[in-house]
């Protein structure tokens, strides 16, 4: 491995490492970044962000992709995504209201959650949000009593377990059921749902939903699950009639599409998928005698994910005893598990690199550790680096633009790193770093 190299596919498009060994995202040096916003700092480079949203409307088709705000939402993105033309799907109210206040379309918002309360479901029918995906029947008689005291007509989904599961390279089909989300296929459930939401008085039944997995490379495992939920559109066909398709048009495949985070991944490629999946399903479709449905999707780490640096500082650097026969080099950054808990929660991977100059030195075998009190808080777990990386050297990871600013934590009382957006040589400050006072300022 070339390690002043910066794998194109991994990490953000407009990457560079100039002549003098800095790295350059979006036209802006990372140290005076590093100098102005101090780290640990989330680069999220504007143009990449974008045109993977450009991509997926490209593939799928503008209108049918919601973003999954999940991964990663500030008022800027919501910004982002609707100037680009898509769609937002949001998972708690908070997020629900951070759409609103960045103006998002309220009628381009799906819900999802499989907890909603009640007040969220009012904020949803007081808003007219685009749909409400129904995840269980307390929630659907709620909302449809929501909806009738507020009279109104709320769009709704039903998501169904469609008894796939996909993650990473494996493909799981079983009549796997036990985890929370959703109705079940195999036990009657799920029809039973969109047969009570279809004859609903202040609800409309405008399709079905289901998410296979995350970081899905094997699309297989999409076209399995559109085939069992368009089984049951048969079947709700062959209860109700061709009126079922008066309202109900859309088959939303959920989110998933898997990145590269390391230099030997390849991401999957969404434009053959989606054409492929769009084909497969009109054929679905068809061989059942029904109209085709529009497939919508949720992705959420393929838009955000590879458009995101961390930039850390480096500490602390260690040479650990392993054995009689190997030592280990510990290299401490400034920020660790509050910032990014995916290595630790699922021994994800990534690509990191020094950006602040090039380094040359013999390779060694090195962990890169936070600054946590955990022993767990390891964010590369062993890897080969250059030993003539410093103290004060800068100290990135590619592709955490999804799920890491997002599931971030106060652990330590770290105060959560600032992110900033750049472009066309500019930085813009996206969210500012916690502070102590913000702490102390939650204390009643
Ligand atoms: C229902 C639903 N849609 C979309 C997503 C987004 O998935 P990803 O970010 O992997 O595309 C998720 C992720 O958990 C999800 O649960």
């Amino acid at each position: 491995m070339d390690f002043n190299d910066l794998p194109a596919h991994v990490w953000p498009r407009t990457a560079r490492r100039e002549e003098d060994g800095v790295v350059t995202i979006g036209g802006v040096p990372l140290p005076d970044l590093a100098e102005e916003f101090g780290t640990p700092l989330f680069v999220v480079d504007e143009d990449d962000f974008r045109s993977r949203c450009r991509d997926m409307a490209d593939a799928f088709g503008a209108d049918n992709v919601h973003y999954a705000s999940k991964a990663f939402l500030t008022r800027t993105i919501a910004r982002w995504v609707d100037e680009e033309g898509l769609s937002l799907d949001v998972a708690s109210q908070n997020e629900l209201g951070i759409a609103l206040a960045a103006d998002f379309p309220a009628e381009r918002i799906t819900v999802h959650g499989n907890n909603k309360s009640v007040a969220f479901l009012q904020a949803c029918v007081d808003n007219s949000v685009g749909a409400v995906v129904l995840d269980n029947a307390t929630e659907l008689e709620m909302l449809d009593l929501i909806a009738a005291k507020s009279g109104k007509t709320q769009r709704v989904l039903v998501r169904v377990k469609p008894g796939v599961e996909a993650h990473t390279h494996e493909m799981i089909a079983t009549a796997h059921e036990d985890q929370k989300f959703g109705f079940s296929l195999a036990s009657g459930s799920a029809k039973e749902a969109a047969l009570a939401a279809q004859k609903a008085e202040n609800l409309e039944l405008i399709g079905l939903h289901c998410h296979v997995g995350s970081q899905v490379f094997n699309a297989n495992g999409f076209k399995l699950a559109a085939e069992r939920v368009l089984g049951l559109v048969g079947d709700l066909h062959d209860e109700i009639g061709a009126s079922l398709f008066d309202t109900f048009t859309v088959l939303d495949l959920g989110g998933g599409y898997g990145i590269a985070y390391t230099a030997d991944e390849a991401p999957l490629d969404v434009a053959t998928v989606a054409a492929d999946l769009i084909t497969t399903v009109g054929k679905f479709a068809a061989e059942l005698g029904q109209p085709t449905p529009t497939v919508m999707v949720e992705p959420g780490r393929a838009i955000a994910g590879p458009s995101t640096v961390t930039m850390y500082e480096v500490g602390m650097i260690k040479d650990v005893h392993v054995t009689d026969t190997q030592t280990r080099r510990y290299v401490a950054v400034d920020g660790g598990m509050s910032d990014n808990i995916r290595p630790a929660l699922y021994q994800a991977k990534y690509d990191g690199r020094v950006v602040n100059r090039f380094v040359d030195g013999e390779t060694t075998d090195t962990r890169i550790v936070g600054s946590h009190c955990e022993s767990g808080d390891i964010l590369i777990d062993n890897e080969q680096y250059p030993d003539d990386i410093e103290q004060g050297d800068l100290f990135a990871l590619a592709a955490t633009g999804a799920y890491c600013y997002a599931m971030s934590s106060r652990y330590n009382q770290f105060g959560r790193p600032a992110v900033v957006s750049v472009r066309g040589g500019r930085a813009k400050l996206m969210l500012r770093r916690e502070t102590l006072d913000d702490i102390l300022s939650l204390e009643g």
